[in-house]
């Protein structure tokens, strides 16, 4: 079983002004940047309690959200009949746990990927759970200095170097990758800029 690095922040997770603001500007990013509909069902990796989840909820029909961490999972458990769309939660790890079988629409997720040991791997993994045409999009941080964390929550990246991730995106397969300002987070101890990184699995 895998350490719970959340266990200690999921209960007051949501209860952090800056974090609740850089996820709406998140979100605000990703609904202007990524063709959301009504029809879709999205997979929102590394949901947490579901901050991402929610915002993006009223625009689509389904979101799996999936996350490693059965803290946080239960967190958004307990919100999960104010949704306005249907939802399911799977509690797992897709760069090592079998992967689940479904095929989505588009995948979303914020502030994950810096969680994630071999990000190349990842993106390889997420590129057959979509539907061909299907986009992923990722809001994270740019690199920075190791004082964006204050707890050891599993932090594998000091954020992102934007040309590296951008080729490990194409390298994964996808097509039309972008990477563009998504916002800037301000914490106490300083100021970091974000971006969105998206991508497309091509139709054939
Ligand atoms: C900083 S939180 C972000 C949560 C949410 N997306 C948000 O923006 O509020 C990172 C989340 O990624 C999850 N996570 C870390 N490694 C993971 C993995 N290998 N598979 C799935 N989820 C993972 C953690 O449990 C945690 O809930």
């Amino acid at each position: 079983m895998n350490k719970d690095h959340f266990e200690v922040r999921s209960a007051g997770y949501d209860e952090t002004d800056y974090r609740l603001r850089y996820v709406d500007e998140m979100a605000e990013v990703i609904r202007k940047h990524l063709p959301l509909s009504p029809a879709m069902h999205l997979l929102d990796f590394g949901a947490g309690t579901g901050l991402l989840t929610e915002r993006i909820a009223p625009e689509v029909s389904e979101i799996t959200a999936v996350d490693i961490s059965p803290s946080m999972i239960s967190q958004l458990q307990e919100k999960s009949h104010l949704l306005p769309c249907r939802l399911s939660l799977l509690q797992q790890d897709l760069c090592r746990d079998e992967l689940p079988e479904i095929r989505v629409d588009g995948i979303v997720s914020t502030m994950t990927l810096h969680h994630i040991e071999d990000v190349p791997v990842l993106f390889r993994h997420l590129l057959t759970l979509l539907k061909p045409g299907g986009f992923a999009a990722f809001c994270d941080i740019d690199t920075e200095d190791g004082s964006f964390h204050t707890l050891d929550t599993g932090v594998k990246h000091l954020g992102f170097d934007r040309e590296e991730i951008v080729q490990w995106l194409k390298e994964a397969g996808f097509e039309n990758v972008e990477i563009r300002d998504a916002t800037v987070i301000r914490k106490p101890q300083g100021d970091y800029s974000a971006f969105l990184l998206s991508g497309y699995r091509p139709q054939s």
